[in-house]
This record gives C-alpha cells, structure tokens and sequence, in this order.
C-alpha cells in the first residue's frame, strides 16, 4: 500500500474508527414531525406555507423556525448529540442530489404530516383536507432506495460498511394515519382496524432496509394520544368522568388503542427477529417514556403536562395545530409544559424522553450506551 492510497482513503479510514469501538457513525431516520428536522421546511416558500415555518416555532433553542415542530430540539436532536453526531442532516436540504459523502453523514427521511400508509388508502376512505405535503413511509423509503441504488451499486463507498455503523430509525410513524381518521369523527372500531394495516406496512420497510445490508434499527412506538390536548380537547364534549385516568388526566381508551397500536408493533419485530437473528432491532417505548412524565411531572419540573403552551388568539387549540405565525399566543416559560402545540411536545419534554432513552430505559433489547458521550455541552454547539 503506498502512502497516496493511505492519504487518499484516509478521511473514509477515520470515519469508520469509531465503529471499532462499538459507535455510529451516522443516523439516518423515518417518520413524521415527531422527527422531521427540516424537510417539510423546505415547503416554506412554496403558497400556503405550513405554519411550522413560523415563529413561535424554534423560538427556544434555535431562535428562529427550523421546521421542528416543537419550541426547540426533538428527541433525535438529542439522540444524536449524545452519539457525537451533528443534527440529521434532511435530504430535502441536499441540493443537486445526494452523494456518496451525504449518505456517510447520515440523512433523515422523516416529513410532518406523513402517514405509514400510503395516500392514497385516505383519499378511499373519504378522508378530507389532507395536508398537501402528506408523504407516506413508502415514498420515504423510495427516496432512500433512488440513493442507494445510484450511489451504492457502485464502490466505493461500500454500503455496507457504512450500514454497518449506522443507526437507522423507523419512526415513529403511524400516528398520523390514525389522527386524519380520530379527527373526522370515524369510530374506534374503524380506528382498531386500521392498525394492523399500519404496523404491517412498518414491518415491510423494515424488511426491505433488512435485504439492503441494514444492521442496526430503533423502532421508537406511539405516543399516549391519550394525554396529548388536542385529543382530550376533542372528546372533552362526549367523555365522562370515568373514562380520565384519576392519576394523570388522560383519556383512558385513547391511551389504550395506542398501546394496541404498540402491542402489534412488538409482535411484528418479534417476527422480523426470528427472521434475521443478527439484526439489532430495538424497540424504544415512547409511550412509557412519556407516561412516566404524565404521571409525575412535578419530580421533572413540569407544571402543566396538559395545558398547550402555543395556542390561536382565543386561546383555542386543536388539529391540525393552530400554533405558528400571525395571532399565535405562546407562554412564557416553554419549560414548565409538556405540550407545546397541542400534538407535538415541548423541547423539554422531549429532552426528558430521550435522556431516558439514551440511559437504556425504554429500550428493548437494551440500547448500548458504552459510546455515548455524556458530556452534551460541548455538544451543544454543534447544532447552533
Ligand atoms: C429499489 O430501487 C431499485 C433500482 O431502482 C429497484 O430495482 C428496486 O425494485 C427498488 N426496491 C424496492 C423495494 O422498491
Ligand atoms: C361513562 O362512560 C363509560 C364508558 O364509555 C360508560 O360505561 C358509562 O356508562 C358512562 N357513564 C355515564 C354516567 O354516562
Ligand atoms: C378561535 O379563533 C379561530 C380563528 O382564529 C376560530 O377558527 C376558532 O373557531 C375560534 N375558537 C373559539 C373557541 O372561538
Ligand atoms: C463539559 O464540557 C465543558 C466544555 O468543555 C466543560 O466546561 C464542562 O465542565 C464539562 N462538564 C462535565 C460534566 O464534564
């Protein structure tokens, strides 16, 4: 081996090292706007832009609208932090098309408003004004196979090794198909129907990342709708009070599709390990995640768990989320509350949630915490 081949793969060399040590070296993610760090941004100069686009949006930790819809960073901005990776990179934000070097970084599919299901399964089932910008996680996964195909048929780099040290992330996905149905009024049976539909199309992408050399996979599960205020806001008028939990408010059935929904996710990921034995597959149980501060916010610092800190100039709040640009009133302290919109969480409660994650707890098999950095300091600047 001579010295310019060395010089020559060294930037590639040392970006592999720290999978000698157990590390990843990059994220790439699916999922809706629990986890778009920017696609659906790049709608905002488009007519009729989201209203994530708007300020109050991003107004805690970036200052400024970044398409998250939350006042600051998501769990995966956390997630990332913690494996000493940048934020992730959007591919929508990857001009003249992806390279080689994009897909080494790592790159997030993840667009709000995306359902598991397709389209056009809403348009059948009467679903009316769905977002323009809906995309499913088949079109998600589409994006992602174009790049593979032309980037990693041919070599280097060698796929696989990259795969080898990455963190794929599936989700969460799925809770946007059930919102367009909650919130057209369409009953539980219909709803209950639905999630076998759902949780099959998350295993087949999950295969289809399998075939193409994908090692390692968080499957994060739904959120307890139950407690979430745009839900309880809904319902408030035909609940009674035996269907709230006494001890945290939430709405108990709703809880409890979301954890059928959870259920039949874990079944299928049981199935897929019998399937491809080496495949790391870890699901991450959001919704305990979130439950634990639900039921104890004050040990965290949470005043109010489910008051809506971003609301419309009456102070109402439903779906889709009025939060964002002209006559929006946001509290004054972001930090003290669990929701931000109604449907998406503040940045402090999505720290709590992937602070535990990152610990080991909600994830199973245990997620391996040996290359976290801990030190998030420092890591701070990276994403300013
Ligand atoms: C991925 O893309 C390749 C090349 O375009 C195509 O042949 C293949 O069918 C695609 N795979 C899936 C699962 O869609
Ligand atoms: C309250 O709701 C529960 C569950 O739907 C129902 O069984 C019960 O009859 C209701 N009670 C009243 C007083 O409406
Ligand atoms: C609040 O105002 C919005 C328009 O800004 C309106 O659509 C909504 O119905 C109002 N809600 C209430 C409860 O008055
Ligand atoms: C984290 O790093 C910063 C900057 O290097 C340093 O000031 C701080 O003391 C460190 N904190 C811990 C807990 O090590």
């Amino acid at each position: 081996m001579d010295l310019s081949f060395i010089l020559l793969h060294l930037p590639f060399l040392i970006s592999f090292l720290p999978s000698v040590f157990g590390c990843y070296t990059s994220i790439f993610n699916f999922g809706d706007s629990l986890s778009d760090t920017g696609n659906l941004y790049y709608t905002c100069s488009f007519p009729n832009p989201p209203n994530v686009c708007f300020f109050p949006y991003g107004e805690t930790f970036f200052h400024r609208p970044t398409g998250r819809f939350s006042d600051g960073r998501l769990v995966l901005d956390f997630l990332a932090m913690s494996l000493g990776l940048p934020p992730v990179q959007p591919y929508q934000g990857v001009e003249k098309g992806i390279t080689a070097e994009d897909f080494q970084k790592g790159l997030n599919f993840a667009v709000g408003g995306a359902t598991a299901l397709d389209l056009s399964f809403f348009e059948q089932r009467g679903i009316p004004n769905l977002p323009p910008t809906v995309d499913s996680l088949g079109n998600q996964f589409n994006s992602f196979n174009q790049s593979y195909s032309s980037i990693c048929t041919s070599s280097p780099p060698k796929c696989k090794d990259i795969f080898k040290s990455s963190l794929f992330i599936m989700g969460e996905i799925g809770g946007n198909d059930y919102n367009y149905l909650f919130f057209d009024g369409r009953n539980i049976e219909e709803l209950e129907s639905l999630v076998l539909l759902v949780v099959n199309k998350i295993a087949s992408v999950i295969l289809e990342l399998i075939e193409l050399g994908v090692e390692t996979l968080m499957v994060p599960s739904n959120l307890p709708i139950g407690c979430l205020p745009v839900y309880l806001e809904f319902y408030k008028t035909t609940s009674n009070e035996s269907q709230f939990d006494p001890q945290n408010g939430c709405l108990k059935w709703l809880n409890q599709f979301s954890e059928y929904h959870n259920q039949q996710l874990q079944e299928q990921l049981k199935r897929i390990r019998v399937l491809h034995p080496h495949v790391h597959l870890i699901y991450v149980d959001y919704f305990n995640a979130a439950m634990r501060i639900y039921n104890a916010p004050k040990d965290f610092g949470l005043v109010e768990p489910l008051q809506v800190c971003c609301v419309d100039k009456n102070g109402s709040y439903y779906f889709p989320p009025p939060c964002g640009g002209a006559g929006t009133i946001v509290c004054d302290d972001p930090s003290k509350y669990a929701s931000w919109d109604g449907l998406h969480l503040t940045e402090a409660a999505y720290e709590l949630m992937a602070t535990s994650i990152i610990n080991g707890e909600f994830t199973f098999p245990q997620f391996s915490i040996s290359c976290l950095q801990r030190n998030t300091s420092t890591q701070l600047l990276q994403l300013q």
